[in-house]
């Protein structure tokens, strides 16, 4: 088990820690292998009733900027691997947010059932300004979630926003103190664990409609993704951020 994923299992929950802070959770191949087996494993633990996603002063800073430059496919990657254990998950699976909920740090909230946020939640889909195209099924799931016209600036604009505005959108469920977050996500799974198992399941099955919808748009946009890590696009994007300067995307047209 990776140290930068850090798995638990208490009073029926599962606990998925993404534990990089010096990189605010930025995720690498490795962690999403971990995070993986660990969604994988509870799934099929009886001891497991419900699973919990979280980090610690962030959420997650999205895939590791660096990785993209030497990533040339996702399928087979453990990054698939990931989003697929994600899209197949079986049990109530929540997820507590607190800082930097960025890319895919806000992409696997839309598979998650209960999504609580502390005040210091910042959320973005920025895909856009990295040139490339959204993933884990997100423009599938966030128009259906918040609408067309709001699905749409999210990810055409790409802009961070706060967690009134991810409450809005229908993104999380509620929002919490940052010092009460930990202890009122465990609270709420520790209830959904209690509950009937068997009824739980059908249930979280029955609410997501034709679930064949999900694994398919994973791959469609995964094709798509592929194509944007050879772009210059892309390339622009990484080097102004590891230069800590604004992208111009006007050299790469
Ligand atoms: N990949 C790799 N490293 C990352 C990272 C990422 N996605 N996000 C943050 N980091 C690293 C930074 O490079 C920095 O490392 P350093 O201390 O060695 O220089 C460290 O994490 C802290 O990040 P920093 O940018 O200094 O923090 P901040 O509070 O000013 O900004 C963010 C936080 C999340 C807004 C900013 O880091 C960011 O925009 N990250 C990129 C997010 C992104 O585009 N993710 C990909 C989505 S597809």
């Amino acid at each position: 088990m990776s140290e930068l994923v850090q798995v638990t299992v208490a009073g029926g929950v599962q606990v998925i820690r993404m534990n990089r802070p010096d990189k605010k959770n930025a995720l690498t191949l490795e962690m999403y292998g971990a995070m993986a087996d660990a969604l994988t494993a509870g799934g099929a633990d009886a001891a497991v009733g419900a699973q919990v996603l979280t980090g610690g002063a962030d959420f997650s800073a999205g895939n590791d900027l660096g990785d993209f430059l030497t990533l040339t496919t996702l399928f087979g990657t453990p990054l698939e691997r990931f989003l697929q254990a994600l899209a197949s998950a079986r049990k109530p699976l929540l997820a507590a947010v607190s800082g930097a909920a960025v890319g895919i740090g806000s992409t696997m909230l839309l598979h998650c059932d209960l999504v609580l946020a502390a005040e210091t939640a910042r959320f973005q889909f920025p895909f856009i300004n990295l040139g490339l195209v959204p993933e884990a099924a997100s423009t599938l799931l966030l128009p259906r979630l918040a609408g067309h016209a709001r699905a749409a600036e999210l990810l055409m604009l790409g802009d961070p926003f706060g967690p009134e505005q991810a409450l809005a959108a229908g993104l999380i469920n509620r929002v919490v103190p940052a010092e009460a977050l930990e202890a009122a996500a465990l609270a709420l799974a520790g209830r959904l664990a209690a509950k009937p198992r068997q009824a739980m399941a059908w249930t979280k099955a029955l609410l997501k409609a034709a679930p064949e919808e999900v694994p398919a748009r994973i791959t469609r946009e995964a094709e798509r993704f592929v194509d944007c890590l050879k772009s210059a696009e892309l390339k622009e994007a990484v080097a102004a951020f590891r230069e800590k300067r604004a992208p111009d995307f006007s050299r790469c047209r």
